[in-house]
């Protein structure tokens, strides 16, 4: 038995939509479970620039703050394109984590067993199944780093610098071995030290971090080799972690080969503050309000928030394992349609994942 306040940023685009279905199935968790979950609603992204003028109001900081755990479903879209940078509805999300100090991205990367035929991997590559934690460093490099606009050799130029300091290397480190540890104790850490400063010296620390944890196998590995390996052999990985920049661009790709953007879940946590879980997908304009999108990635961000943030382990497994009853029985989202299966919209995917409880 407990009460819980969740802010709930819905946001722009197909994010209102996908974060009511996610809210539905936490009504019925805590019907199930004798839990109070007190939402509260929260204007952040281009949603706040409409009604505020700003993407992240003081307000809605404080909201988010002042919650056990904040649920967030996308922002931004082309209306707010041509906005200059440190307004565009992403400064919200970039504000929320920084504000909050959510360091930690975790990315799960899971292929469902019913979705193998929504993989565009051959068989033979995938097996049956892979599963992937991809350990994003959230609050640092390039997107936090010094920017700007300046004279260079050819004229106006612009600068975005990718900094790191040993202390930000080190705790994402520790964490992504912990997280080795309580997995197949196997780590890949992704850089690009043949080329970067900020790399070499994230492997510097890694390995010292390494020490520490001796039954994990540590592999270096850089980024474009990576994203090779993802799509040659998924398989390899067990937990990657990886700095800001490279584990957004490594994450959408592992979510692909787990059949659709769609399916993806993430966590983002700090040390004292609220987490925060979002999909790791964008707001789709171009669906958006016609009920095509696919919650499940929302509704399996509502399990990790059970699992991380308020420790209810059987809650979230609950929800994980009535989303795969779900794709079990055949129900799909267009994005994961494939011959022979129901196609449904993000609603009635939303109640059919309901009534598995
Ligand atoms: C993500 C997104 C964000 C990011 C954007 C919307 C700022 O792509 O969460 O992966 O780059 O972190
Ligand atoms: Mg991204």
């Amino acid at each position: 038995m407990g009460e819980y306040k969740i802010a709930v940023v819905a946001g722009d685009g197909i994010g209102p939509e996908i974060t009511a279905e996610a809210l539905k199935v936490l009504e019925v968790v805590g019907e199930k479970f004798g839990h109070k979950f007190i939402f509260d609603e929260v204007y952040a992204g281009g949603a706040a620039i409409d009604k505020f003028g700003e993407a992240l109001p003081e307000e809605s900081l404080n909201k988010c703050k002042c919650s056990d755990a904040v649920l967030l479903g996308a922002v931004g879209g082309p209306k707010w394109d041509n906005m200059e940078g440190s307004k565009r509805p992403e400064r919200a999300l970039l504000g929320i984590r920084e504000n909050l100090g959510l360091y930690v991205n975790l990315r799960p990367a899971i292929m469902h067993k019913a979705l193998a035929d929504a993989c565009p991997l051959k068989k033979e590559i995938t097996g049956d199944s892979f599963d992937i934690m991809v350990v994003r460093e959230l609050t640092g490099g390039i997107y936090f780093g010094e920017r700007g606009y300046r004279e260079g050799k050819y004229g106006n130029e612009a600068f975005d610098v990718e900094t790191y300091s040993e202390y930000e290397i080190e705790r994402i480190a520790r964490f992504a071995f912990d997280a080795a540890m309580k997995r197949n104790k196997n780590l890949t850490s992704v850089d690009k030290a043949n080329v970067l400063e900020s790399s070499r010296l994230w492997r510097k620390i890694v390995n010292n971090v390494a020490e520490e944890y001796p039954e994990v196998t540590l592999t270096h590995m850089y980024v474009d080799n990576a994203a090779m390996q993802l799509v040659r052999n998924p398989r390899q990985f067990d937990v990657i972690v990886t700095s800001n920049m490279f584990g957004d661009i490594l994450s959408d790709e592992a979510s692909q080969i787990t059949g659709s953007i769609g399916m993806l879940p993430s966590a983002s946590m700090g040390k004292a503050n609220p987490g925060m879980y979002e999909p790791i997908h964008g707001s789709a304009p171009d669906i958006a309000g016609e009920n095509k999108a696919n919650p499940i990635a929302t509704i399996l961000s509502v399990a990790m928030m059970m699992r991380y943030s308020f420790s209810l382990t059987k809650e979230a497994e609950a929800i994980e394992a009535a989303v795969t009853k779900v794709l079990d029985k055949g129900l799909r989202t267009p994005d994961i349609m494939s011959e022979g299966m129901t196609l449904v919209g993000t609603k009635e995917m939303g109640d059919a994942i309901c009534a598995e409880f």
